[in-house]
């Protein structure tokens, strides 16, 4: 009974899934996967850019950030179970190589119609993309202010403005608020 649990969540998005009625289990073992992989995502790019902002602050951080982040999220990679790829998205993307597909677009704006009618968002969403592939999707708000460091109004700081322009010509991902939605974490679950 423990996919009850998941049907509000699954609501939201997933009639297609719930037309195909994928088994209970592969259904638990899908979600945790997912989780697995954005808890090991988030914790391993947090843990370095603390370090970083420890060792020689923002400057340090948005280096380590534009240098590694990327690479970073391979080596994650690397390490999950086969079949399993996660990524980070953002509909205001700082790197191209982080703008969400066709697909990923559309979770991102249900995502963002539920925060601008101030309602909660869920903890995941989940959805089927075909027979053996699945898109777990973990929602990223604006949760601390250093993440306002660099993400929020940067006008502030102008060197900082000045080094993320040049790293990043077509930036978007400025002028967020606390409790803003970011993006999301992606993870793709190939069965
Ligand atoms: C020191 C500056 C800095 C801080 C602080 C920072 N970011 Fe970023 N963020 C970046 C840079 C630079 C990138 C682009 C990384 C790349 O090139 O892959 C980025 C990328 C991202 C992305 C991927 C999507 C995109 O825009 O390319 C997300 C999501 C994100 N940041 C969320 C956060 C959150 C949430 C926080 C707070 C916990 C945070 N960031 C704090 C500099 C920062």
């Amino acid at each position: 009974m423990k996919i009850l649990r998941l049907l509000p969540i699954l609501a939201v998005s997933a009639t297609l899934l719930l037309a195909q009625s994928p088994n209970e289990d592969e259904l638990q073992s899908v979600v945790k996967e997912g989780q697995v992989a954005t808890k090991t995502l988030l914790q391993t790019l947090q843990k370095n850019m603390q370090q970083h902002m420890k060792q020689g602050g923002v400057p340090d951080a948005l280096a380590f950030c534009s240098n590694e982040a990327y690479a970073l999220t391979d080596k994650v990679n690397e390490k999950l179970k086969q079949g399993v790829v996660a990524k980070r998205i953002s509909a205001k993307y700082r790197n191209g190589a982080n703008a969400p597909l066709a697909d990923e677009m559309k979770v991102l704006d249900s995502l963002q119609s539920l925060k601008d009618s101030n309602k909660k968002l869920p903890p995941f969403i989940l959805k089927k993309v075909d027979e053996h592939t699945y898109k777990f999707y973990k929602p990223l708000v604006i949760n601390k202010p250093v993440c306002l460091k660099c993400h929020g109004d940067i006008s502030k700081d102008p060197q900082l403005q000045k080094s993320i322009s040049e790293r990043y010509p077509d930036d978007k991902a400025v002028n967020y608020k606390m409790g803003d939605l970011r993006g999301a974490v992606v993870v793709t679950i190939k069965r």
